[in-house]
This record gives structure tokens, sequence and C-alpha cells, in this order.
């Protein structure tokens, strides 16, 4: 991987090799594991890659490929609580133009956050990717994360009780 590399990812094929890691358990634990590490392998210039899982109105740290990062953040503050809150996409070009950004690596300057949600429509966490450089999220890599976050909010989330 190279941090400055900004070749498109083939999103339908990411979404094939999630689904065929999702063959035989759809437990969504194991899920987020390997969805991270997937997105870690293969989107190039991330510096995080993972999931924060709502319990209530906070967003508690899951699976992730990164740096270690803050554990528990309240719906409306920073980037994933927008995105939580608004339940809504927030892709960010700049996260120090963002107010109340939170900065768990000095070293992320974009970022883009994409709610999973159930299909009866509720919240069941967020994933979070971070980038060192500015403006790395294209409108492309939106609508094939948004399809990936699709695929993710199909597997079984009813063993995880938070
Ligand atoms: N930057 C995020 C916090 C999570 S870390 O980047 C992993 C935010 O403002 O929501």
């Amino acid at each position: 991987m190279n941090d400055n590399d900004r070749s498109p990812v083939d999103y339908d094929l990411l979404g094939r090799q999630l689904e065929s890691l999702m063959e035989g358990c759809t437990h969504a634990l194991p899920v987020l594991a390997n969805a991270a590490a997937l997105l870690w392998q293969e989107l190039p210039g991330l510096n995080w890659a993972g999931f924060y899982l709502r319990k209530d109105r906070c967003l508690l740290l899951g699976p992730f490929q990164g740096k270690p990062a803050c554990t528990v953040i309240a719906f409306g503050r920073g980037v994933c609580g927008t995105a939580a809150a608004r339940t809504e996409t927030q892709r960010v070009p700049d996260v120090h133009a963002f107010p109340g950004h939170i900065a768990c690596d000095s070293a992320s300057n974009s970022e883009i956050v994409v709610p999973l949600v159930a299909e009866d429509g509720h919240l069941l966490g967020v994933m979070d990717l971070d980038s060192p450089l500015t403006d790395r999220f294209s409108g492309d890599d939106q609508r094939g994360l948004e399809s990936f976050a699709r695929i993710l909010a199909s597997a079984d989330w009813s063993g995880l009780a938070l």
C-alpha cells in the first residue's frame, strides 16, 4: 500500500469479497472484524478503518484496523456522532474544518463515515474510514462504501447484545 495512492477501488469486487467472507457465518462480530481487515487491505491511503456500534445514544468502538481509538462517542459529537445522529453519510474532505472533529490520530486529514442501518430503519452503528490525504474520498467511494454498508447491515446482528 502506498499512502499517496488514490487509485480507484473496484467496489463490486469488494462487495463480492465481503459476501464470500460471510458464507458460513453471518454473525455481525466476525463479519465486521473481517470487513475492517478487507477495507484496510483493499483501500489505498487509509490510516484507520473500522466500526463504532450503537448502544442507546452512544457509539462504542468495534472491530478496526489502525491505531487505538476513542472508545465511546456520543450521538452528535464529531464526524461519527454526526453521521449517527443524522443517519446520513458524512464525507469530510478536511477534518480540521469540521466543527467538533475528534482527532484520534493526528495523521488524519480526511474522513468518511457511513451509517449502518437495518432493514427496519434503526441504526446499528457506523463505518469510519480515515486518511492522511486531504479529500481522499470521492463520490464514487461514497456510493461504493454505502453499498458495502448495506451488505454489512444484512449480517446477523441479533447476537450482538451491547
Ligand atoms: N474522527 C472521528 C473519531 C473516530 S476516529 O477517527 C477513529 C470523529 O470525529 O468522529
